[in-house]
């Protein structure tokens, strides 16, 4: 894949950091502190005290997320000083360190800064774990770096290609510590970017085949990993009537992508962790057709299925002793002749019979079928995740993914690693009441509940066909899409679940 921007990141030893090469020199700052490390009140010494004068103007307070340009002069190696904001230092966590050298990339990519000297984690010294601080750092700054500009043939404007990220520090055995988990961040980092670019890509480029050829490109650049992709004939000796129904009205044709990786010996004793990830190219609700209102967004409807791609990539780049299959159901969700109806009866590669009442509750007609292959490959642990209901969004707004399953100790798992991924998870409720609203009375399921708690209903539907495994489901619409941009990141594709995901096989590691 054409990358969008390549970020080459390295640790440094610089016993000289304030004179150090750059374009730019990255440091942080705490809001509740007026005196600060060595480094900063080193280099204000050479700034002849501007940093010092910012502060007590008031136009930089150390809060988080906030930033500020220093120019350097003879005496300083970086041609200009970063500083961010880190808010107050007993606060400070994983997320706040991702977000500030998020932060920090971004606008080191809107300078056009080619060379970055990064000192921000002079300032945080012994606050977090060296393994925690360098994956924070790396993940951050692959996170603000990006920006999906594909398409755009215009260049006049000088778009920077690449950037050189050098982590400097003087102390070599902290250098070591921080260049192994920099490393760590940097694979993670990378496969979100990965996913990012995959998920904005439009509607009308990746279709379901377009999708499964990626994912195909993708193990042959891996070690260990082996992909296999079930056409629709394949699917329907199957009995994969699910993915079938929702694939029916479209030109292009439906997909089961499977990523297989074999993490070595170490992990044969482990169970076989199945992600399953919902993959609609493009969901425009089908007859029950979606209003027109930003129904472009319904190209990122593929983002979970992408996500588990990329996850697989990390985990693959980090060589994990653990055995994953990713599954990747993918289909567009189009009206037309040949569509799926309201009133159908489907009978699914489960042997359940859904009536579909809903074309536009797609994503657990092709999960069903998705979660019931990972039970027949012998999952030990189950995780979906999926775009799947506008009801998770009301519920929880745009901050949190909704997290439901069968067994409290995955939910905490998931829960830990959402807190050390900062990708953020609530955990909501998918009992009984919930399964028995989904019971049809002419067939053995319905496709919709009630007009109430619909992220609880459809995660429900989805338990039904796990049978006993262990599974936790991840309903992540709203987290997929940035609309606007911000400080620390461009609009469009979050990437939201390849840290997550990652991060949960990671500890099953440790
Ligand atoms: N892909 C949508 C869910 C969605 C909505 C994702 C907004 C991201 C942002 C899903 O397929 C869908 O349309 N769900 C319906 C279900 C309903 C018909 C029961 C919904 O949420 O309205
Ligand atoms: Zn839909
Ligand atoms: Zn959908």
């Amino acid at each position: 894949m054409k990358e969008i921007i390549t970020v080459d990141l390295k640790t440094r030893k610089a016993a000289d950091i304030a004179g150090y090469k750059a374009d730019i020199l990255v440091i942080g700052c705490f809001a509740d502190e007026k005196t600060t490390d060595k480094l900063t009140v080193g280099l204000d010494r050479r700034l002849g005290g501007a940093i010092k004068r910012l502060k007590s103007l008031g136009d930089f307070k150390g809060k988080e997320d906030s930033s500020a340009v220093v120019y350097g002069g003879e005496k300083t190696g970086a041609k200009r000083i970063l500083l961010l904001g880190l808010g107050d230092r007993k606060e400070l966590n994983a997320d706040t360190v991702r977000k500030a050298s998020a932060v920090a990339a971004k606008r080191a990519v809107a300078l056009k800064a080619k060379t970055v000297a990064f000192a921000l984690h002079i300032a945080i010294a012994n606050r977090l774990e060296p393994a925690q601080l360098g994956r924070a750092v790396a993940e951050g700054i692959y996170f603000g770096a990006y920006k999906y500009d594909e398409y755009v043939t215009k260049t006049d404007n000088g778009r920077l290609k690449s950037i050189k990220v050098d982590v400097v520090d003087s102390d070599p055995s902290r250098l070591a510590e921080l260049s192994k988990s920099l490393a760590v961040g940097a694979a993670i980092g990378e496969s979100q970017s990965y996913a990012r670019t995959l998920a904005n890509r439009p509607g009308n480029v990746i279709n379901p085949p377009a999708l499964a050829n990626e994912a195909k490109k993708l193990a042959r650049s891996l070690k260990n990993v082996t992909c296999t992709v079930f056409d629709e004939k394949q699917l329907k000796a199957k009995g994969m009537g699910g993915i079938l129904a929702v694939g029916s009205g479209s030109k292009t044709p439906p997909r089961l992508i499977t990523l297989k990786y074999n993490g070595g010996p170490k992990a044969a004793k482990k169970p076989l962790v199945a992600l399953v990830g919902k993959a609609i190219t493009f969901d425009s609700g089908g007859i029950s057709i979606k209003p027109s209102a930003n129904m472009d967004q319904m190209k990122l409807d593929k983002s979970g299925g992408i996500a588990v791609l990329a996850a697989i990539r990390a985990i693959a780049k980090l060589k994990l002793p653990v055995n994953v299959i990713g599954i990747v159901p993918s289909a567009e969700n189009m009206p037309g002749g040949a569509s799926y109806r309201p009133g159908d009866i489907v009978k699914t590669f489960s042997g359940k019979t859904v009536e579909i009442l809903n074309t536009d509750a797609e994503g657990r007609m092709l999960l069903c079928d998705a979660l019931a292959y990972a039970v027949k490959s012998k999952a030990g642990v189950i995780i979906d995740i999926a775009t799947l209901t506008g009801a998770c969004m009301v519920a929880l707004g745009k901050y949190k993914a909704g997290l439901m399953g069968n067994d409290d100790n995955l939910i905490a798992q998931l829960e830990k690693a959402s807190e050390e991924s900062g990708e953020s998870v609530w955990h909501m409720p998918s009992g009984k009441e919930y399964a028995k609203e989904m019971k049809s009375q002419i067939a053995d399921l319905k496709n919709i509940g009630s007009r109430w708690g619909g992220a609880c209903t459809a995660a429900a539907f989805l338990g039904q066909f796990v049978e006993k495994t262990t599974w936790a489901h991840l309903d992540i619409a709203g987290m997929d899409l940035f609309e606007k941009a911000a400080d620390h990141c461009s609009e469009g594709s979050t990437g939201f679940g390849v840290r997550l995901l990652t991060a949960y096989i990671i500890n099953l590691t440790t």
